[in-house]
């Protein structure tokens, strides 16, 4: 018998939305769309390709462990010291990394449920305990997170806007729950989609790195930049937190493609403001559509919406695959009843809009 860390027995591997291979095969479709990871539906910048064609292949050498090119342009693009960086291989390995710099047995982690999943499951691995405080409303609990705080917690997630509910933590909630958060607990502010939101009164966390320096901030290429197959993340801290996190991260973290493609989706802020313009005018047409057939939703800041159907979540997925759309089921996201959909391009909303509206005709 192997000698596996009790912590990790009991875990199930990520659970990734199925594949549009998959779905084809299944249903004996040819065409099928995908709105269940959050993916952007325009792509990327076309700077990207432009990019990559120019590359001189050269993958015998590793890549720049520091990304220094994305990381000095990163830097001049946020205002902020090239120190005060660090690239991962996603948010999803921050996460990780963040995880085994702090976690452990006899400590303890404070996030929302439901959130993303990785914060919880790299807390189990890492063998802390998790406390999961509810969402009121479908928003951060902040009041009900600071009373789970005690002298043995080590990080507090915030997910602003969270998955799966789109909801956003303000600026004056954010700044009061972190003035009362003591110094030596680490509030990690996931981003991954702040760039979709566009409500007045959120405010990235990233203007208050300075003030607050328990505060790390995570943003990713794979949303909005429409970058996730290449994997590139980063965090945002005081250098004092950036340099305790470094020695965590393998040294070849972001690849060679990851980084270029990065800097020069980075350039094209024009297509990253077509994009939020795009997804708000989808979501619009989602809200409408919900108003007009009584369905409840959370008002969203992210790219994606969660609509409450009040039936079986996967019935409503079942339907929808087979009509060609890859929907995300509420039911494994810790939200029963409910369904969460990316918002696709104008044609994409239109069909699954379609299905959805054929889904509660077939139920009347
Ligand atoms: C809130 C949140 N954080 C992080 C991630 C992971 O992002 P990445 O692709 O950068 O690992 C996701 C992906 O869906 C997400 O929804």
């Amino acid at each position: 018998m192997m000698k596996w860390r009790t912590k990790i027995t009991d875990l199930h591997a990520y659970v990734p939305g199925k594949t549009i291979d998959e779905v084809k095969k299944q249903y004996r479709l040819d065409s099928i769309v995908k709105l269940a990871s959050n993916e952007n539906p325009f792509g990327y910048s076309p700077k990207v390709d432009e990019a990559l064609k120019n590359f001189q292949p050269a993958f015998t050498r590793y890549p720049d462990g520091h990304a220094l090119q994305l990381r000095q342009k990163m830097a001049a693009h946020l205002g902020v010291d090239p120190t005060e960086l660090i690239f991962t291989n996603g948010t999803d390995e921050l996460i990780q990394i963040v995880s085994r710099s702090l976690l452990e047995p006899g400590k303890n982690t404070v996030m929302a449920a439901p959130t993303f999943s990785q914060y919880k499951h790299n807390a189990i691995i890492e063998g802390a305990e998790v406390r999961e405080v509810p969402l009121k409303d479908g928003r951060h609990d902040l009041e009900a997170m600071l009373g789970q705080i005690d002298e043995n917690t080590a990080v507090v997630w915030i997910c602003s806007p969270n998955n799966p509910t789109g909801t956003y933590t303000t600026e004056q909630e954010l700044t009061a729950f972190l003035d009362r958060v003591p110094e030596d607990v680490l509030v990690f502010i996931d981003e991954a989609y702040s760039e979709y939101v566009v409500a007045k009164d959120y405010e990235q966390a990233l203007t208050l790195f300075r003030r607050y320096h328990h505060l790390i901030v995570s943003r990713t290429f794979s949303k909005i930049y429409g970058l996730a197959g290449l994997r590139v993340g980063y965090g945002i801290a005081d250098r004092t937190i950036i340099q305790k996190l470094e020695p965590v991260r393998p040294p070849f973290n972001t690849n060679v493609l990851g980084q270029l493609a990065a800097q020069a989706a980075l350039e094209d802020q024009t297509f990253i403001q077509s994009c939020r313009d795009k997804n708000r005018q989808g979501l619009e047409r989602f809200y409408a559509f919900c108003r007009r057939n009584s369905l409840a939703f959370y008002p969203s800041q992210a790219n994606f919406i969660l609509i409450d159907f009040q039936c079986d979540s996967e019935e409503v997925c079942r339907f929808l695959l087979g009509r060609g759309y890859i929907v995300r089921s509420g039911e494994a996201l810790g939200m029963p009843g409910t369904v969460r959909v990316t918002i696709g391009s104008e044609e994409q909303n239109r069909g699954v809009l379609e299905a959805i509206g054929a889904f509660l005709e077939s139920r009347k």
